[in-house]
């Protein structure tokens, strides 16, 4: 290879060309054989990013109305030895077979990081209407049953560096998920910063882990929690929803908001927070909520090319790609499930696709690569699967 020596010394270029040859000579003549050294920051970087966990159920608790927390632990017998440390308000994405179809769905883990250090990871999961996971982690799953799950991702945890030291927290219905862990993660003294919960549910009923949570909020003056009801009047807790003057009464100087709950929610909180004038970076939504429900019973042909094969499945209008994928039992990479992460990258040949991830990148939009996760058919569609 010719070097360009333009605009450097004569004898300089003569030491850069002749060291050059000499790598080349090294290089050449070195072993192919890998050395046998492990370097400590790969072990640790496999320790925080498995590519893979196995684990298993040890037990079930029952959270009230249709929800259920589920406690794993590593499955030792398929080489999980120790579970991956998380940040409070971090999911893992669980894969599990129910009949013909494969499925990986996004749970955030709803216990301390401190659990993560004992082999303990739980999740809370509520019943979905259609939730064809969800109803089958209720219904069938049971004590022993085993799964393999990723390592704990996404973005929705407390950063020192960027967040504010009084945080709000605005949760509805099982969107409290994220913040029961921060709440834990607080009273163990890993996390350091103010959080007020401005949790809003339905009905007493629909409140999940109240019980847990104010017993926290009594151990620690780092954490208090408020209750809104918004069907039912009770004189224990407030009546109607998550207003402006609420938000008000608990913020200082500099405050961070993180919002986690279903889409009219986030609709709302926009709009109130958009009053207060409050910098992007110290609003955080949780992408795994606030889902796009789209209808339609339009059904298209989906063709997927994938390892040499051609397959051919049903996709109705209403149904996401990544969705129909699954159900025709092919074999995804996916993680977010909202278009976030990236692991479902995949090129979308020919046909027209509805997306709701606002946030696709202008190259990929530039050569036609969609996240199947995010986007709906609005008509037969070939798409390309990166495997
Ligand atoms: S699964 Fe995360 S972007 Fe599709």
């Amino acid at each position: 290879m010719e070097l360009n020596l333009k605009g450097i010394g004569e004898k300089d270029g003569q030491a850069l060309k002749n060291m050059s040859k000499e790598r080349e000579k090294v290089i050449h003549n070195s072993s192919t054989t890998p050395i046998n050294v492990k370097f400590a920051a790969n072990e640790v970087a496999d320790a925080l990013h498995p590519t893979v966990q196995h684990v298993k159920v040890v037990d079930i608790i029952e959270e009230g109305q249709d929800t259920k927390t589920f406690v794993l632990v590593p499955n030792v017998d398929v080489g999980t030895k120790k579970l991956a440390y998380f940040r409070p308000g971090q999911y893992i994405s669980i894969r599990v077979e129910i009949e013909d179809g494969i499925y990986n769905r996004p749970y955030t883990i709803s216990c301390s990081p401190k659990n993560a250090n004992d082999n303990i990871y739980t999740i809370t999961i509520k019943r979905r209407p259609r939730g064809i996971v969800s109803n089958y982690f209720l219904d069938e799953v049971k004590m022993d049953d085993k799964f393999a799950i990723s390592a704990p991702t996404g973005n929705f945890y407390y950063e020192p560096i960027r967040d504010a030291k009084n945080v709000i927290a605005i949760a509805g219905g099982s969107g409290i998920t994220p913040f029961i862990s921060m709440a834990e993660a607080i009273v163990d003294g890993i996390l350091d910063f103010k959080m007020t919960i401005l949790y809003g549910a339905r009905s007493e009923n629909d409140f999940l882990f109240k019980k847990r949570l104010d017993e926290l909020a009594k151990k620690s003056n780092l954490l208090q929690v408020k209750y809104i009801l918004s069907e039912e009047v009770n004189p224990n807790y407030e009546t109607g929803f998550i207003t402006k003057e609420m938000i008000e009464k608990y913020m200082v100087n500099e405050n961070s908001f993180f919002v986690c709950g279903p889409t009219p929610l986030y609709e709302a909180m926009n709009e109130i927070l958009k009053e207060f004038s409050i910098p992007n970076k110290y609003i955080r939504h949780d992408a795994l909520f606030g889902r796009v429900d789209l209808r339609g019973n339009d059904l298209y042909n989906l063709t997927v090319l994938t390892k040499g094969e051609e397959i051919h499945i049903p996709c109705r209008a209403r149904e996401t790609i990544l969705y129909a994928m699954e159900k025709g039992g092919i074999e995804t990479t996916s993680r977010c499930h909202v278009g976030e992460c990236g692991f479902c990258r995949s090129k979308l040949i020919s046909g027209k696709v509805k997306i709701f991830d606002d946030d696709i990148c202008a190259a990929d939009s530039e050569f036609a690569y969609i996240h199947p996760c995010a986007a709906f058919p609005e008509s037969d569609v070939v798409i390309e699967l990166p495997f």
